[in-house]
């Protein structure tokens, strides 16, 4: 049993494999008391009624609790916690408070889905145990579901809210966090995330000072500038020591992911929708659920904090057939022809892939409506026929004959206003009316709040697949929202637009994944500009950034790799000098470094040397061989290219007896490089041999001293693959 409920002192319970996550009930708050390593028992003198008043109220008739000043497992705005709320709500009245008590509980086995939005599953119900914890304002009736679902064997607890209007008129939910944490003191570090277009999820640490620290998105998705995942670590914490908390939403929009110090030096987490620009109507009888937060912490460093974020979401976030499958080796077509291709183009760079061994071709941008650059056509999801004589199926047919697959590109949440669509339709895009228009890269982005436009998106995208011949859909959103309005909807219920295109964006992702369960959906915007849990669960990869630089990508791999699984990023091995930071690097620094992801080529493969091409043949082989390894294996960060002149990293196989290992020197220190790269992971009794050098080593003198990594050239790389014989 992972959830105990003890009547006679109030206290829950939450167990995972190895750590507790502990609340009691006490006048009818729910309070926060513990979350660390694994402890059974009765952890209520754990609770600290310290009475610093300062300037804040005691609450009348209740012992007199200073709720400013004690932990709160969902503190709402209103009484006398000044801190920041998960919950805030306007009233029939105008009142802007909500006062929450615990009236029930109930223990399920199992966990239910979200309706409407994604979240984690489990196969089975023993997976997972599911606490429900019922609260209610006494006044107006609005009831407050707390779900915790522990996924014991995971090292994952999962949070979400249902908000009920049991009133009898209609209320405003002003803000509604998924997941709130206090934290009884404030000497944490705090590992957060940055980026930009082409240089997402870069990494930053600092210690935690007093006042409020915040990463959140308002742009209409997650977006490239901060991820929703939020870390913090007891300071000095490393890869391997030190306690590591965790907490990443399973949402593509406007997210907030906050952590304060307080005036009390206790500190407070909220994860969950960005409050700002948010304002839900609740009609009497009406009930609205938040999106799922994942939590997770580790008593041993980051590595595991990655580990259990990492496996829950490539297992129980991630769904069909490619969960559990090598990813098809593919070549996109982007940076090797842009719009600058035809028919005949493709089918040369189809039959150089099937020569070379990849697997699936991808058709980017460029082949419907009139679009040969991006000014036009979004919307038009019909076969360009002066390009493409034929259509898609004359290609896939080609293809599907030498044995290669076909995947192809969709924008479809698009609308170019240089497209029939638009023409037809200028009212179906997100806008204000009487207000201008902002475009960007030449494009609107369609009001997925109406049915009727969610229907176009999927039909349009369904006709295609209908016609077969496709294996693979690269799915973009290249803009961020603005002037996100959607006329239709009235007055009161603009500011819900954002949270109802993506309920209108979910519902089409799920019902093309039911339909088209063998279709294998990438997901894209602009790179990783959504790169997120929410999109995970309709689409198992995304395209990790537009920069598809070798050296870049070090960074940005880091960072993603903090909460997310290898086998969601995609990653391809482009032409060198780099079509975006014009670095030169050789071949074997780009296939090292994009072989750790879903693996793939960005280039021309029809303009290759010959000693290039043997160099795709034997790496596409090579990817074939141990991509399941890498993909469900356990990834462990050795070096951080953010602070240290190389970045380097090893993938282990659950079972020990595969190790393998990069390294690349990202900035030489003349007679200074003498890096050696101590592995994790392995058995230490083992012998390892490598299998390039012929070399053996044990499994402890690898992890305990190392191996040389005796490059002392800029840009270059080491790949080891060692292979347990004994
Ligand atoms: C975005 C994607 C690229 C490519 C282009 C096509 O920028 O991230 O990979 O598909 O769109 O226009």
């Amino acid at each position: 049993m992972s959830i105990i409920y003890d009547s006679a002192t109030g206290q829950y319970s939450l167990h995972t494999k190895n750590y507790s996550y502990i609340m009691q009930e006490r006048e009818g708050f729910l309070l926060h008391l513990y979350w660390g390593k694994k402890t059974f028992g009765d952890c209520t003198y754990m609770f600290r009624e310290q009475g610093r008043a300062a300037f804040s109220p005691r609450m009348e008739n209740c012992d007199g609790f200073i709720l400013d000043d004690i932990p709160l497992e969902y503190p709402c705005w209103g009484r006398a916690d000044m801190r920041t709320p998960a919950l805030e709500m306007t009233n029939p009245d105008g009142s802007v408070i909500v006062d929450l008590r615990v009236v029930g509980r109930r223990i399920v086995q199992g966990k239910q889905g979200i309706k409407g939005l994604p979240a984690i599953y489990c196969e089975n119900e023993n997976e997972c145990e599911t606490l429900v914890v019922e609260m209610l304002d006494s006044v107006s009736n609005i009831k407050v579901e707390l779900y915790y679902c522990v996924l014991e064997d995971y090292d994952i607890i999962t949070r979400y809210a249902r908000i009920i209007n049991n009133g009898e008129a209609t209320v405003y939910i002003d803000a509604a966090a998924s997941a709130a944490v206090d934290f009884d003191r404030i000497d944490y570090d705090v590992i957060s995330n940055f980026g930009t277009h082409c240089r997402e999820r870069n990494i930053e640490r600092a210690p935690l000072n007093h006042g409020r620290f915040i990463m959140s998105s308002r742009r209409g998705a997650s977006s490239h500038v901060h991820n929703p995942f939020l870390i913090m670590t007891s300071r000095g914490a490393d890869e391997v020591s030190g306690d590591a908390y965790g907490f990443v939403l399973v949402y593509s929009g406007n997210f907030t992911a906050e952590i304060a110090a307080n005036q009390f030096d206790t500190a407070r987490a909220v994860v969950g929708l960005n409050p700002d620009g948010f304002r839900w109507e609740l009609a009497s009888g009406e009930e609205f659920t938040t999106p799922e937060c994942v939590m997770s912490y580790s008593s041993v460093g980051l590595d595991t904090l990655s580990y259990n974020f990492s496996r829950v979401f490539r297992e129980r976030l991630c769904r069909g057939k490619y969960r559990d499958v090598r990813r098809p080796v593919l070549l996109n077509s982007w940076e090797a022809c842009y719009f600058g291709f035809d028919s005949d183009r493709l089918i040369k760079i189809g039959d150089s892939c099937a020569e070379l061994g990849i697997e699936l071709m991808v058709i980017d941008d460029g082949w419907f409506g009139k679009r040969n650059d991006d000014h036009s056509s979004l919307g038009d999801w019909f076969v360009n026929e002066e390009k493409m004589p034929g259509g898609i199926k004359r290609i896939s047919d080609h293809l599907n004959a030498k044995g290669v697959k076909l995947g192809i590109w969709f924008e479809p949440e698009m609308i170019s206003p240089n497209s029939e669509l638009y023409r037809a339709h200028p009212d179906w895009c997100l806008h204000y009316e009487n207000r201008p228009r902002s475009e960007g890269r030449y494009q609107l982005i369609l009001d997925l709040t109406r049915k009727d436009v969610c229907d176009y998106i999927y039909e349009s995208v369904a006709k295609i697949l209908r016609e077969g011949g496709i294996s693979y859909v690269k799915w973009d959103f290249n803009r961020n929202m603005s002037e996100a309005g959607s006329p239709l909807l009235g007055s009161n219920k603009q500011r819900e637009v954002e949270f109802r295109y993506y309920l209108g964006l979910y519902s089409v992702l799920e019902r093309l994944n039911q339909e088209f369960p063998e279709v294998l959906f990438e997901s894209c915007s602009g790179g990783g500009g959504r790169f997120d849990a929410g999109m995970l669960y309709y689409m198992p990869q995304v395209w990790t950034s537009d920069n598809s630089d070798a050296i870049e990508r070090l960074k940005i791999q880091y960072g993603t790799s903090l909460v997310y699984p290898m086998s969601a990023m995609s990653a391809h091995v482009s032409a060198s000098p780099n079509h975006q930071t014009a670095h030169v690097t050789p071949f074997d620094t780009r296939f090292t470094v994009a072989l750790t992801g879903s693996f793939g080529y960005e280039l021309d493969p029809t303009a290759l040397s010959e000693e290039e091409q043997k160099k795709v043949r034997d790496t596409a082989a090579l990817y074939k061989e141990i991509g399941d390894v890498l993909a469900k294996g356990r990834y462990h960060r050795l070096r951080d290219p953010h602070n240290e002149p190389c970045s380097a990293w090893c993938t282990v196989s659950e079972d020990k007896s595969v190790c393998i290992a990069g390294y690349v020197l990202t900035h030489v220190r003349l007679y200074g490089n003498n890096e050696r790269i101590a592995l994790r992971g392995l058995d230490p009794d083992a012998l390892y041999k490598e299998r390039f050098t012929g070399a053996t080593y044990r499994g402890d003198q690898l992890m305990n001293f190392g191996l040389h990594a005796p490059t002392t050239l800029e840009f270059h790389s080491i790949l080891w693959i060692l292979e347990k014989i004994d």
